[in-house]
């Protein structure tokens, strides 16, 4: 009854604002984010490791046709260190200890012609107690979208950013620390997410597998930014309650973008509601504009129960369009 009084109360101040959308009338995706391991893009697309990877690369197939129903399957196996993928290998031996496999999350998308809404909720699992690897931030979501420009995103979402060579993961390199660029990319504590597109070439096979070091001219990457090679990245984090609006290109940069207007992340009980609100316009550096009639692609991540780095739930990759019934999550205008 509480609940419900404190439920039309909200409706009302959102209608006095005449800003929020009516989520009562917005279509629920329901989407999985599951524990991946250290399956990043090169483990994937090499099929002595993933025995689809033809079927990625050459008929361009998504994860989610092939992993829409047993995504949390994979994400209990992997969490639980079970062999998994063609060499049927453990895929992390270091999963935090009494990690949810998977966390089911509901989507949904609005906008207003000006702005557009994404809300995503779900229901905290219990604690696993392992050591808080993030002890300022009980969660952190994060939502990466692209504009069918970076190769990949199409196909696995947030996997075009993930590789094998990334800090936390296999072939990480402690050489990225003292790397000449190592402060402008945030290597501090090791090399964070990336494209192809910024970089001469991937290893997809050898003993250390991506290309961190592989970096492109500085004019290059400047020329793939204007292009709209990059993944825009929106992030709210519970310790301050920060929206962060950044991209990913040639490392992650958690800043320059202006189009995130706020973020309202609310828990009741352990029922998380995170709500983004942002300017469809691109406004900085990093940033995409959402337009009608085109589909864009979009995966997010939740780091749950104080997790840090790798150690994040993921979704699969998704589409995200305005008033367009093909995309998974169909923002309605109101
Ligand atoms: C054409 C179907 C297909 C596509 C597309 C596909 N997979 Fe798979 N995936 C499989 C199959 C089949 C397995 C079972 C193990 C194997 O044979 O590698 C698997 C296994 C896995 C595993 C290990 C879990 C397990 O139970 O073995 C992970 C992780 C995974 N896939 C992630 C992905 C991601 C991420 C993408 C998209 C970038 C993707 N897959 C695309 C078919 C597919």
């Amino acid at each position: 009854m509480k609940k419900l009084a404190l439920m039309v109360a909200g409706v009302l101040a959102a209608g006095a604002a005449g800003a929020a959308p009516n989520w009562s009338k917005v279509p629920v995706a329901n989407v999985p984010v599951f524990y991946p391991g250290q399956a990043g893009l090169e483990w994937v697309l090499v099929k002595k490791d993933h025995s689809a990877s033809n079927q990625i690369l050459d008929k361009k197939r998504a994860c989610t046709k092939c992993h829409d129903t047993d995504a949390t399957e994979i994400g209990d196996k992997i969490v639980a260190g079970k062999p998994v993928g063609n060499m049927r290998q453990p895929l992390d031996s270091a999963a935090p200890k009494g990690k949810a496999g998977s966390i089911p999350v509901s989507v949904q998308a609005a906008h207003d012609g000006n702005k557009i809404y994404l809300r995503f909720e779900w229901d905290t699992p219990k604690s696993g107690g392992d050591k808080k690897m993030d002890p300022k931030n009980d969660m952190k979501l994060t939502v990466m979208f692209e504009d069918n420009k970076v190769e990949y995103a199409d196909r696995g979402g947030c996997w075009a950013t993930c590789h094998e060579d990334m800090r936390g993961m296999p072939d990480a390199s402690d050489a990225s620390k003292t790397h000449p660029k190592a402060k402008v990319m945030g290597w501090s504590d090791g090399v964070t997410k990336y494209l192809k597109e910024s970089r001469t070439g991937l290893e997809m096979s050898g003993k250390a597998r991506g290309g961190w070091d592989k970096l492109k001219s500085d004019a290059e990457i400047e020329a793939a930014l204007k292009e709209g090679k990059f993944m825009d990245l929106i992030q709210f984090n519970s310790g301050k309650g920060e929206a962060v609006d950044g991209y990913v290109l040639d490392a992650r940069h958690m800043g320059g973008g202006k189009s995130l207007v706020k973020v309202d992340g609310k828990k009741s009980g352990n029922h998380w509601t995170v709500v983004f609100e942002r300017k469809l316009a691109a406004g900085g550096k990093g940033d995409h504009t959402i337009a009608p009639g085109k589909l864009y692609n979009i995966g997010f991540a939740i780091h749950d129960d104080n997790a840090d780095g790798r150690y994040h739930q993921v979704s699969l990759g998704y589409t995200l369009g305005l008033d367009n019934a093909k995309a998974d999550f169909n923002a309605v205008k109101q």
